[in-house]
C-alpha cells in the first residue's frame, strides 16, 4: 500500500506523475481515455478548416491557414506519444477512433460554410481550446502537462489570427459584416459545448479533479470563457446569440442562456451534421496513407540497421 500512499503524496504536492511511477489503474485508464480523445479531436479538427484552403482569399491567409492546419496534425502527434507513455499503442487508439469506441469533440461536426468560419473557429473553437487546456498545463500526468504547454502557445497563435481575420470582415463591407454575424450565429453554441456537460452531469469531473487532472470544473471553464469572450464580440460588432446574455455586476460576471443539451448527446451520440463525413474522410486518409507508415517503418529499420553493424 505505499505505493497507493506515494501516488497520494506526489498528488498532495502538486508533483508530477511519471511513467515509470506507479499508478491506479483507473488513474491510467482515465488518461489515456482523456488524451486519446484529445489528440482525435485535434486530427479530426483539421478537416473543417482544411476545406478552406484551396479556397482562401490571399496567399498570406492561405499560408497562415495552413501553419495553423499543420500545428494541428502536431498537436495529435504530441498528444498519441504522450498516450503511449501509459503503455497503449497509437495504432489501437486511432481504431478506437475508427469504430467510434472513442470519441472525439463534438465540435467538429459542424460545417464551414464560409470563409467567415475559419476565423470564427479560430476566435471562439480555439479560444475555448486555450481556456479549458491551460490548466492542462498543471495536470497531474507529467508527459501530458509538458506536451499542454507547447500546444498552449500555439493555440494562442490560432485565436490571435482568427480574431485578426474578423476585424478585417468587420471593416469590409456589409455583406462581409453579414457574414460574419452568420458564423457566429452558428458557432456560439457548439463552442460552448466544447467544455463539457453540467457539473452535475459529468460522470467524470469529481474524481478527474481529485487526481487533479481537471483542476476546474466545465461550468467554471464555460464562464470563464463567456466572461472573456462577450466583450471581444462588442468589439468586433457583433451579436452573440443568447437574449439571455447581460452583464451581472452582483456576481462579476455574464449571465446567460440554456445550452441545448439535446443537442450535444445527439451530436456525441453520432448524429451531428458532419460526423459521419468527419469519420468516412478520416478512415479514407488512414487507409491511403499506409503506404507512409510502411516506408517510414522500414527506413526507421534500414536506420536502426545501420547502427547496430
Ligand atoms: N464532445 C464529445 N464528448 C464530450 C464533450 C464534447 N464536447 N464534452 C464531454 N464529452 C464526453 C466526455 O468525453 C465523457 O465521455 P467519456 O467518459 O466516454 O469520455 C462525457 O462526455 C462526460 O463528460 P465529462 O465532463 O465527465 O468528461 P471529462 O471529465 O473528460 O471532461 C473535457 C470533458 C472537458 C472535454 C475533458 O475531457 C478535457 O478537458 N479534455 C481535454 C481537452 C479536449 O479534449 N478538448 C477537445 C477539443 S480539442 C481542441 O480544442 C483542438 C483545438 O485545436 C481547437
Amino acid at each position: 500500500m505505499e505505493q497507493q500512499a506515494h501516488f497520494e503524496a506526489v498528488l498532495a504536492a502538486d508533483e508530477r506523475i511519471e511513467p515509470r511511477d506507479w499508478m491506479p489503474e483507473k488513474y491510467r485508464a482515465t488518461l489515456i481515455r482523456q488524451i486519446a480523445q484529445h489528440a482525435h479531436s485535434e486530427i479530426i479538427g483539421m478537416q473543417p478548416e482544411g476545406a478552406w484552403l484551396t479556397r482562401a482569399p490571399s496567399l498570406r491567409r492561405k499560408a497562415i491557414l495552413l501553419a495553423k492546419v499543420q500545428d494541428e496534425a502536431g498537436h495529435g502527434m504530441y498528444l498519441y506519444s504522450a498516450a503511449e507513455t501509459l503503455g497503449v499503442d497509437r495504432a489501437d487508439l486511432l481504431d478506437r477512433l475508427h469504430t467510434g469506441t472513442q470519441k472525439y469533440s463534438t465540435i467538429f461536426n459542424y460545417p464551414t460554410l464560409t470563409w467567415a468560419d475559419v476565423g470564427v473557429i479560430g476566435w471562439l473553437v480555439d479560444g475555448a481550446a486555450i481556456v479549458n487546456q491551460v490548466p492542462l498545463c498543471r495536470c497531474s500526468y507529467g508527459p501530458y502537462a509538458r506536451a499542454m504547454i507547447r500546444i498552449c502557445k500555439e493555440e494562442s497563435f490560432h485565436q490571435r489570427q482568427g480574431f485578426e481575420m474578423l476585424l478585417a470582415l468587420r471593416d469590409g463591407t456589409d455583406a462581409q459584416r453579414e457574414m460574419l454575424q452568420d458564423a457566429v450565429n452558428r458557432w456560439w453554441w457548439p463552442s460552448l459545448m466544447m467544455f463539457g456537460p453540467p457539473d452535475a452531469a459529468s460522470t467524470n469531473s469529481a474524481q478527474s479533479m481529485a487526481w487533479r487532472i481537471k483542476r476546474h470544473s466545465n461550468d467554471e471553464l464555460r464562464q470563464r470563457f463567456v466572461d472573456m469572450t462577450a466583450p471581444q464580440a462588442d468589439v468586433l460588432g457583433v451579436k452573440l446569440p443568447d437574449e439571455k446574455l447581460r452583464w451581472n455586476a452582483e456576481r462579476n460576471s455574464y449571465d446567460f442562456g440554456e445550452i441545448d443539451w439535446d443537442e450535444f448527446a445527439r451530436v456525441v451520440k453520432g448524429d451531428g451534421p458532419c460526423n459521419a463525413e468527419r469519420i468516412e474522410r478520416r478512415v479514407a486518409a488512414h487507409t491511403e496513407g499506409a503506404w507512409v507508415r510502411e516506408a517510414a517503418l522500414a527506413y526507421a529499420k534500414k536506420q536502426a540497421a545501420k547502427v547496430d553493424a
